[in-house]
């Protein structure tokens, strides 16, 4: 555990200390291969799937109203995938480009989190490597190092571990120190749930399992707190510098026994279904901003120190909060 981490930069500590709501929010992106391109996805009005070029625009446009928290997915072409998801330690992959370019530009004014899993770039669309049919905890977390130390190369603040694997922070924590770096965080999804509101996300990032789902490591929506609390201080114990809870509104009440459990801060995703279902109403502009801040609240109410959210950009634009 390194108590500085989270106050490395001017940055981090807006993000997690600030206790403003606008300063609490994290803007996901996805990143595609190629350039110029700039795609809508489907459910998700406003979010697209960018290159490296396109990010680096929304990027500094958004760092001009002082969002300056980042959330970054990489979306593979078919042709990079195999069972291993090898290509997503590639530091020639458009996510470590963006990395890259960002830090390079930003330096401490912004914080780039890096999402950590297999699913995006396995063939058969696992979080981990597959044995017969099933996933292989320890090679998984072999795996997730690598890409992980590969993203602390590049310069992410914050290693974004939502694999669900057992032990891959303190894996992962043993590795950063062994090759110094030394202020890398790790935002561990610690509470996730085997939900059925990540669709729109898996559509964008085409990270469905091709066969079987992802019950035997991400957790049972019926599970009670004390899972809830035992995954989350675990984590805390191996090294996690923010814990969170995944999806947001569904689990409010988990959220409030996290947040208590714990001494780290608290993180929720507020994830594509629950920004979809928002969405699908066609609410105006009032409509909208009124949903958004009654959302934004009841997370701040529930503990929450920090907010993932699809609705990040507009709300600061629109100075709702
Ligand atoms: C990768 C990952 C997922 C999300 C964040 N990281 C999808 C999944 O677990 O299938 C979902 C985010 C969202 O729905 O907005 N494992």
């Amino acid at each position: 555990m390194r108590a500085r981490i989270n106050r490395w930069t001017s940055a981090r500590r807006n993000l997690i200390f600030s206790n403003k709501i606008r300063a609490s929010l994290i803007q996901p992106h996805f990143l595609v291969a190629g350039e110029n391109i700039d795609q809508p996805i489907a459910g998700m009005p406003g979010i697209n799937r960018q290159s490296v070029d396109i990010l680096e625009k929304t990027i500094d446009s958004d760092m001009k109203i002082g969002l300056s928290s980042h959330m970054l997915f990489l979306v593979m072409d078919e042709a990079n995938k195999d069972s291993t998801a090898s290509y997503a330690s590639n530091p020639s992959s458009p996510l470590h480009k963006a990395v890259r370019s960002l830090k390079d530009k930003y330096g401490d004014e912004i914080t780039i989190m890096t999402d950590l899993c297999l699913c995006t770039g396995t063939d058969h669309g696992h979080c981990g490597i597959v044995k017969g049919n099933r996933i292989d905890n320890d090679e998984t977390v072999h795996e997730l190092v690598k890409i992980g130390i590969s993203h602390a190369k590049a310069g992410a603040d914050y290693i974004s571990a939502s694999d669900m694997m057992d032990g891959r922070v303190e894996q992962l924590r043993k590795e950063l120190e062994k090759e110094k770096h030394h202020s890398t965080g790790i935002m561990s999804y610690s509470v996730k749930y085997a939900s059925s509101f990540y669709g729109p996300f898996r559509e964008a990032a085409e990270s469905s399992p091709k066969f079987g789902d992802r019950r035997s490591h991400q957790m049972d929506v019926r599970s009670g707190y004390s899972e809830a609390i035992m995954e989350a201080q675990t984590d805390e114990s191996e090294g996690a510098d923010i814990i969170m809870v995944k999806p947001g509104l569904p689990y409010l009440d988990v959220l409030r026994e996290v947040a208590d459990a714990v001494v780290r801060p608290v993180a929720v995703y507020n994830v594509s279904g629950e920004y979809s279902m928002v969405m699908a109403s066609n609410p105006t502009v009032d409509q909208r901003r009124a949903m958004v801040c009654e959302i934004l609240y009841a997370f701040k109410r529930a503990g929450a120190d920090i907010i993932v959210t699809y609705h990040a950009r507009e709300a600061i634009t629109e100075n709702w909060v």
